[in-house]
């Protein structure tokens, strides 16, 4: 810890302390990038790569008018995602900075909790360098520049969203003081990732992996069957998720200024010392204390979900 910096204040300037050991793990650092897994340049994409790029883009954009967040819509416009090919990373990060000062820099792969934390906590958005393949272009598990670029920057424009993505990645230090990564984490699977928006009485999604993909734009706010629960930070940090098919589950936002202030007004020290190590609840479960808007019917999981090639909606 540097001078100055206290448990409760640490200089989120340096990379937070502790044993890589534990925050590195499976992940191997290539040999040509730093402790900031940052690579020395983005990759140089070829003509097909970016016809990848532009075809994800319409398809999309066909998709997501009436569903996504207007301001989700509103920063693919700001940041013109669809001028023609994957958006170079310096332009982006101008324009981008003179928004809401945040940039984009470009990683290998998925890299360590540690390392995320502390670009997100200074403002920098690591997203992957490779595009998926023709072969992989409805589903790819590893999120990729499509899934980084399209799904998540254009909402760093927004400055309140921009301002919780910061808080989130300051939060990660007490989360590793007090080894409670996978509670943090449910929160932004749950928000950053699959969640879901009122804008007056219409849902909408801002959550990327949904933005990002050809299906669950359409399940996660037209289908019976997933639940859909009024954000509660203390209950969403106790729920399972799944990370390889639709949500049972999604949680809803009033605004980006309710997200924030859920979070950053929230004493975290005294929710972490509550928290079972493993989480108290189901992904698919409706508890006593939940504001539901619609209780799931469940039948896409019940037919047994993507691995039994159950149609979503
Ligand atoms: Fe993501």
């Amino acid at each position: 810890m540097s001078d100055g910096a206290t448990l409760d204040q640490p200089d989120f300037a340096r990379l937070p302390d502790g044993d890589p050991a534990v925050y590195t793990a499976p992940l191997k650092r290539p040999d040509h990038i730093g402790e900031d897994w940052i690579e020395p340049q983005q990759r140089i994409y070829s003509s097909d790569e970016d016809a990848i790029w532009n075809d994800l883009y319409a398809r999309q954009m066909d998709l997501l008018p009436g569903r996504a967040a207007s301001a989700f819509l509103a920063g693919t416009q700001k940041l013109g995602l669809g001028r023609g090919g994957v958006p170079a990373f310096a332009r982006l990060s101008e324009e981008l900075g003179a928004l809401t000062g945040w940039s984009v820099v470009p990683v290998p792969m998925l890299i360590p909790d540690h390392v995320f934390f502390w670009h997100l906590a200074n403002r920098r958005f690591p997203a992957g360098n490779f595009i998926r393949t023709r072969e992989t272009f409805d589903y790819i598990q590893e999120p990729d520049v499509f899934h980084d670029v399209f799904g998540h920057v254009p909402m760093l424009a927004d400055p309140t969203y921009a301002d919780y993505m910061q808080e989130y990645g300051r939060a990660g230090w007490k989360a590793m003081r007090y080894n409670r990564l996978k509670a943090l984490g449910s929160l932004y699977w749950y928000t950053v990732e699959f969640g879901l928006i009122l804008e007056g009485k219409d849902l909408r999604t801002y959550g990327a992996g949904i933005l990002s993909g050809p299906a669950e734009a359409v399940f996660c706010l037209e289908a019976q069957s997933p639940n859909r629960i009024m954000l509660n930070v203390d209950r969403v940090m106790r729920t399972d998720y799944v990370i390889d098919d639709l949500q049972p589950t999604y949680f809803v936002i009033e605004s980006f200024q309710d997200l924030y202030h859920q979070t950053v007004d929230r004493d975290f020290d005294r929710l972490y010392r509550s928290l079972a190590p493993g989480f108290t609840y189901a992904n698919t479960a409706v508890i006593d204390i939940d504001d539901v808007l619609h209780r799931g019917s469940l039948e896409y999981f019940l037919r047994g979900g993507r691995g039994s090639g159950a149609s979503p909606v």
